[in-house]
């Protein structure tokens, strides 16, 4: 067994310090040592995107990315994300278009819709597949999905005029 090295982050604005297995993943820790469920485990292997969070901004694979290269990083999940409001829009639109049914994926889509509006507030259709290509849903289907980023990314733009 290798020895544990402390990490020290700040997950959804809080400090966080802990000592943590270097093959601990980001994932793993986030549920098990920090209580965050939000963030799903789904392949473990880097094709499903339901361990999909944000670190210093961009998203990553929770499931491929280790804790402890997570020393001195932000991090946010679904969890602060929707503390924080960030995330309201389109949670909103989520629920209006049916656009979960198990939900298993939505932080994971949720998180990567945010990090695409923040980079594009007007994406086409085809920017929003491409940009979700990574994040699947086994029950949905993508059509809801693809609506509700397309109407949220339509009524800030609104809102911003
Ligand atoms: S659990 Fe990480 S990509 Fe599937
Ligand atoms: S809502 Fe069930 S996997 Fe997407």
């Amino acid at each position: 067994m290798t020895a544990p090295i402390i990490v020290t982050l700040t997950v959804n604005g809080e400090p966080v310090n802990r000592a943590v297995e270097p093959r601990l993943t980001l994932a793993d820790f986030l549920r098990d040592e920090l209580g965050l469920k939000g963030t799903h485990v789904g392949c473990e292997h880097g094709v499903c995107g339901a361990c999909t969070v944000h670190l210093n901004g961009a998203t990553v694979r929770g499931c491929l990315t280790f804790a402890v290269q997570c020393e001195g990083a932000e991090v946010e999940t679904v969890e602060g994300g929707t503390d924080s409001g960030r995330l309201k829009d389109l949670q909103d639109e989520f629920v209006a278009r049916n656009a979960l049914q198990c939900g298993y994926c939505t932080p994971g889509m949720l998180l990567s819709a945010a990090e695409l509006l923040e980079q594009n507030p007007a994406p086409s259709r085809d920017e929003i597949r491409e940009h979700l290509s990574g994040n699947y849903c086994r029950c949905t289907g993508y059509q809801a999905i693809v609506d509700a980023i397309e109407t949220t990314a339509r009524k800030r733009v609104e809102l911003e005029r």
